[in-house]
């Protein structure tokens, strides 16, 4: 089944098309890779796919939907979550205020419900705060739980990341550079952790540049290149296409 599908979909910004012509599927379940040098289009394609930017032309569909005039938070409710290059956590609340700011759908925030369900809402958000809290201990932070976020390094940052994305559930994320600034025993803890993620039957894709960490990770990987699809196959595929290793020393893709 296709969680996730970009069918012809472009992006220009006045006179630079970012993303030229893309189409491609995820299917329920895989690992898929995103890579390219800097500037190839990896990050806008991401926010064509969440929503936070929209497309000169195309379409795109999460489970089947078309999702293309939908605005970010619809794609959210929808089962798409998406973590950022630069992760700006909020610096003075706790990490468990930052994980419980990513819920979905809580009737505590409809104001009528706090009336007529007391009971339910305390016990919601019992249950969001444990959630939270097993998350934040599966990437290793629940000891910082109540500590500001601002303490966090980058590479820690990344994995708050990571658990806060899972907050609502999603059934596709995408991870923009997950491994960026994170040192080489985190990382393992990144790897590993993704993998459990994905063998409860969530869809991942992951743009980053550790080549090491997409061919540890991904069942397949598409490349891009000033926008658009260079080529796409297994790691083993991808590592030996020459087009890839001219796109990344800056030849002009054949
Ligand atoms: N908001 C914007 N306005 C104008 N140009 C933009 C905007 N966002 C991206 N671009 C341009 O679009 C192109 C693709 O950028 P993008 O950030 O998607 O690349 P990337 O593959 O994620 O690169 P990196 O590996 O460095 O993160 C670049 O030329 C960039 O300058
Ligand atoms: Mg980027």
């Amino acid at each position: 089944m296709t969680v996730l599908q970009a069918i012809n979909v472009s992006k220009r910004f006045g006179g630079v098309t970012a993303v030229d012509q893309m189409s491609f599927s995820v299917a329920s379940g895989e690992i898929l890779g995103l890579i390219g040098p800097n500037g190839a289009g990896k990050t806008t394609m991401f926010d064509l796919l969440a929503g936070s930017v929209a497309a000169t032309s195309g379409q795109i569909k999460l489970m089947g939907q078309d999702v293309t005039k939908s605005a970010a938070h619809r794609r959210l409710a929808g089962g798409m979550g998406r973590t950022f290059q630069i992760p700006r956590p909020f610096p003075e609340l706790s990490l468990l205020e930052n994980m419980l700011l990513a819920r979905q759908d809580q009737s505590g925030e409809r104001l009528w419900a706090n009336f007529t369900a007391p009971r339910r809402i305390a016990a919601e958000e019992r249950a969001a705060r444990d959630k939270a809290l097993g998350l934040l201990d599966l990437v290793e932070l629940r000891r910082l739980a109540d500590d500001p976020a601002r303490i966090l390094s980058g590479g820690q940052r990344k994995l708050l990341e990571l658990a806060r994305v899972m907050m609502a559930d999603p059934k596709v994320v995408l991870l923009d550079e997950p491994a960026a600034g994170v040192n080489p025993t985190l990382l393992e803890v990144l790897i590993d952790r993704i993998r459990d993620i994905n063998g409860t039957g969530v869809t991942f894709v992951l743009i980053e540049h550790n080549i090491d960490m997409v061919t540890r990770l991904c069942h397949r990987i598409l490349v891009m290149a000033s926008g658009s699809m260079l080529c796409q196959g297994t790691p083993e595929d991808v590592a030996r296409d020459p087009r890839v290793i001219e796109a990344y020393l800056g030849g002009t893709p054949a």
